[in-house]
């Protein structure tokens, strides 16, 4: 945990922008894999974490706005429980912890929410993305699942994204200790990217980096010699000279700060020429893209231009024609880009996401597009200092879209299919790195993993 004044401020920053009620806070409980007792890995809710600290299962907190105190429920265990679990601490020492100063019984939540709605009083909830969740909230509140996401408190869900989108300089120090087993991962990986060896052993390799690290990954790692589908959690494939190896994977450090970085890395250690061609424009359209972040440019026009530099090299490779900038605006590129420049990072991956994308990555100036590619940016507003997102932009060759497209005609003033086609089973590449916006730009956070062409073969020799 942080000092218990970082979660004391937090709550009071949230409580400056809520005006009345209360403000219920579910913390997550352990999840069962294939029988109760046998659970998926345990990770506490985010913004359980970001207000509480509390790593806990079974914990639940109230804000009540109108009395100003704070209140934490959940239940001491008793010696069953201790002998196999060992010893707890008490429910008034988690309180403590984060600077709460009433703690109850878990039983006293529903006491205390059913007073408050007998009373009319407003309850401040956020959508809850777990089913145990789901149907806790519906026997607390009697608001079914299906209307959750509906009746989520918008004034709860913008005051915490307001918060929680400038990182603090001790969330900052949190994430660089990820990012140092981020370099560590992905460079073993690279080393490790030799003909005869399956993915699936490198898989292990940096899963294992990550829990060495005291954490674990932030998402299932991506590590593929099929890179052109875009989230390919399958490792079985044996490596063979010639193809490229995407690793899209990051750590979660002990205090749940998650990274997110992508390398695409020629097995064996040397990239083909045509790999060269396709790996130089998507590198260009990251760094450039990089350097175009500074607070009060919009993710929406920096995608944009990512994505005008990717089509530009593939029109000179022949494979895209006609007007670029009416090619981009159409959406001719994400046949080729078919996903967003980025997002934010933080607690989750993808920050805040359990929220709604909408909340976290678009605004009042900043609307989401409705084209095919564009539409799946997940941040598009203009970036403030204290932000830390992805710039990960992409070029992958997609047999079922390629087929797709051409057989609807579609964009043929601006795809040269003729010459896609040679590309078919070319794969994909992706490089991602994640940056800290800063006063006047922006900086890539963590020691430099290879990526320029030079860099990654140098780096394998
Ligand atoms: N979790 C995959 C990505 O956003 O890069
Ligand atoms: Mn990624
Ligand atoms: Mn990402």
């Amino acid at each position: 945990m942080f000092s218990k004044e970082v979660y004391i401020q937090r709550r009071i920053k949230l409580k400056e922008n809520l005006k009345e009620g209360l403000v219920l806070f579910l913390g997550n409980t352990d999840v069962p894999m294939n029988y109760p007792s046998n659970t998926y890995q345990w990770r506490q809710d985010s913004n359980f974490l970001y207000f509480f600290g509390l790593d806990y299962q079974d914990m639940a907190a109230i804000i009540d706005l109108d009395n100003d105190t704070e209140h934490i429920y959940g239940d001491d265990v008793g010696l069953g429980d201790i002998i196999w679990m060992g010893p707890q601490i008490t429910t008034a020492e988690k309180a403590e912890s984060c600077g709460v100063q009433h703690h109850h019984p878990y039983s006293k939540l529903q006491e205390t929410l059913a007073s408050a709605m007998s009373s009319n009083r407003k309850i401040h909830f956020l959508p809850p993305y777990r089913a145990e969740n789901k149907i806790l909230l519906d026997q607390l509140l009697g608001v079914k699942p299906a209307d959750q996401k509906q009746r989520a408190s918008v004034e709860l869900i913008k005051a915490i994204v307001e918060l929680r989108s400038i990182k603090e300089e001790q969330e900052i120090a949190e994430l660089e200790k990820g990012m140092e087993t981020a370099w560590l991962m992905h460079t073993t990986a690279m080393k490790m990217a030799k003909p005869g060896i399956y993915e699936q052993e490198i898989a292990g390799v940096i899963e294992g980096i990550a829990i060495s690290a005291g954490g674990k990954l932030s998402f299932p790692a991506i590590l593929t010699t099929r890179g052109e589908t875009l989230h390919n959690h399958y490792h079985g494939n044996l490596m063979k000279k010639g193809d490229l190896m995407l690793m899209d994977a990051g750590a979660e450090t002990s205090m749940h700060y998650g990274t997110d970085h992508t390398r695409t890395t020629p097995v064996g250690g040397k990239f083909s020429t045509r790999q060269k061609e396709i790996y130089q424009i998507v590198l260009d359209a990251q760094v450039k893209a990089i350097e175009a972040i500074k607070p009060g440019e919009t993710n929406l026009n920096v995608h944009l231009l990512a994505s005008k530099v990717i089509a530009s090299g593939l029109k000179e490779l022949g494979l895209m024609k006609g007007d670029i900038n009416e090619a981009v605006k159409q959406g001719a590129h994400a046949m080729f880009m078919p996903h967003g420049l980025g997002h934010m990072m933080g607690l989750d991956v993808h920050d805040m996401e359990d929220m709604g994308e909408d909340y976290v990555g678009y605004d009042e100036k900043v609307k989401r597009s409705d084209i095919f590619g564009t539409a799946f940016l997940r941040l598009g507003r203009a970036y403030q200092p204290g932000f830390v997102l992805t710039v990960e932009p992409g070029c992958y060759f997609i047999p079922a879209l390629i087929d797709q497209w051409r057989e609807q005609g579609k964009f043929k003033d601006f795809i040269n299919y003729e010459k896609v086609e040679q590309y078919k089973g070319f794969g994909g590449i992706r490089i991602e790195d994640d940056v800290l916006v800063t006063g006047k730009g922006c900086k890539i956070m963590g020691k430099p993993i290879p990526k320029t062409i030079d860099e990654v073969e140098a780096f394998m020799q």
